[in-house]
């Protein structure tokens, strides 16, 4: 029997012929799939490739006398359980948002009462462009999920952020997403109520996390930055881990390429300064801080206003100034009993790096790994990693899944306490 209906909606671009492997590992979960696409969307990938894989009809056109119900979109929208659209592009993410509902898809969105998860794909310009950021944060705040968009080699050759999340990764948040209690509407930025029945365990209650996650990016000028590979994976998953283990959860993001764990509270702060900023203000309420951010160590001393044109320069040089050390200045200032956790991401002498950082700070706790090796590190999956603890003996841990990690770092952390 079928655990779950999943609409999967596919649109017009070059990444749609992922869509057929998120639809067969949709199957493979159990899940019963139903498949809508545009009409730009069948340029790329055949409606008969899903019909013959989900035996059932395409719908393309709402118009189109062979479809089953002379109505479609509606019956299509209130049999499922979640949409999900894979890849979308930036046409459809503006016509959701905008409440344009021209064609069979739009229309479906239009009706559908279930949840709503989108996986954008395009070039990086596309993405990045005001336009399409102000579609996807209107979107947020209707309470659609996102599977951001990871940064890689793109179809027209540029490398950027844009690029179809590995299709592993959209089912496995979808699959999430599927299991979980619905939040309370208005998006990631507001405090859900999480039942406590559905906590795992309670060893964190009444603590209160404050986490840093992801890449921060520092602004040349207007179209320009310095960032690092942070995906947000790993702090995600503390916060998740923590989350289910009874603590309540603050986040402050930074650039992020995973979707933020439900029932924790998200803020934004994408460069360095608002990142501080954003942690200053949240730092009194806290009993446990973890630093899982990639923080820039440097960012430009003056972003331009204007972007630097490249007429007439060989050469380019930046000038830099040092970004706030948030990490130091929280373990610094605290006051009341305040647990501090620091990640070290190193290409060598990993251990001792992150011993130095640990004393040189006055952390509790050091999370340490070696970024070269396979299977650790930036925007996979998995991780490798040894923990240093205040007084404690390092603690070597193998590969394994980031949410694993995340309650082996917890199960730690709670012996500090
Ligand atoms: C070869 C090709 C590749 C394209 N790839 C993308 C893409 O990856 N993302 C995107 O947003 N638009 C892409 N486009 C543009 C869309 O196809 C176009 O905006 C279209 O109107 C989208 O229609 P739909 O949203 O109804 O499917 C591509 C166009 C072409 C011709």
């Amino acid at each position: 029997m079928s655990k779950f209906r999943v609409g999967l909606g596919v649109s017009g671009g070059i990444a749609a012929y992922k869509a057929v492997e998120v639809m067969r590992l949709l199957q493979k979960a159990a899940c019963e799939v139903s498949v809508a696409m545009t009409r730009h969307a069948t340029e790329f990938v055949q409606p008969l490739t899903f019909r013959a894989l989900t035996g059932g009809h395409v719908i393309v056109d709402d118009y189109d006398p062979a479809n089953p119900d002379p109505i479609a979109h509606i019956k299509f929208s209130q049999e499922i359980d979640l949409l999900l659209i894979v890849p979308a592009t930036a046409n459809i993410i503006g016509k959701f948002a905008n409440g344009i509902a021209d064609d069979f898809l739009s229309s479906t969105y239009l009706a559908c009462t279930a949840q709503v998860m989108i996986a954008p794909a395009m070039n990086t310009t596309m993405w990045e462009q005001p336009a399409t950021q102000r579609n996807i944060e209107r979107l947020r705040a209707d309470g659609v999920h996102f599977v951001e968009p990871v940064a890689g080699e793109l179809a027209c050759k540029t490398v950027g952020t844009g690029k179809l999340e590995d299709v592993e990764n959209i089912v496995s948040q979808a699959m999430r997403l599927l299991s979980e209690p619905p939040a309370s509407a208005g998006g990631p930025d507001v405090v859900t109520d999480w039942p406590a029945a559905y906590a795992a365990g309670s060893d964190l209650s009444g603590e209160r996390f404050l986490i840093t996650v992801g890449g921060t990016r520092e602004a040349i000028d207007p179209v320009r930055f310095i960032s690092n590979h942070s995906s947000g994976k790993m702090g995600f998953a503390l916060a998740a881990a923590a989350r289910d283990r009874g603590a309540e959860v603050t986040v402050v993001a930074g650039v992020t390429a995973a979707e933020p764990p439900k029932g924790v509270r998200v803020l934004r702060g994408i460069s360095a300064e608002e990142m501080h900023s954003a942690v200053k203000g949240e730092i009194e309420r806290a009993t446990v801080f973890v630093g899982a951010a990639a923080v820039a160590d440097y960012a430009p001393v003056n972003a331009a206003d204007a972007k630097i044109k490249k007429e007439g320069k060989e050469q380019l040089t930046l000038e830099l100034k040092k970004t706030p050390d948030i990490l130091a200045e929280v373990s610094r200032n605290r006051t009341n009993g305040l647990l501090v956790v620091g990640f070290a991401a190193e290409t060598s002498d990993v251990v001792g790096y992150a011993r130095s950082k640990m004393e040189k700070k006055g952390l509790d706790m050091v999370v340490a790994n070696d970024i070269t090796r396979e299977g650790a590190g930036f925007n996979t999956d998995t991780n490798i990693a040894t923990i240093l603890t205040r007084g404690g003996e390092a603690i070597d841990l193998p590969m394994m899944p980031k949410r694993e990690m995340a309650d082996r770092i917890l199960d730690e952390l709670v012996k500090l306490r």
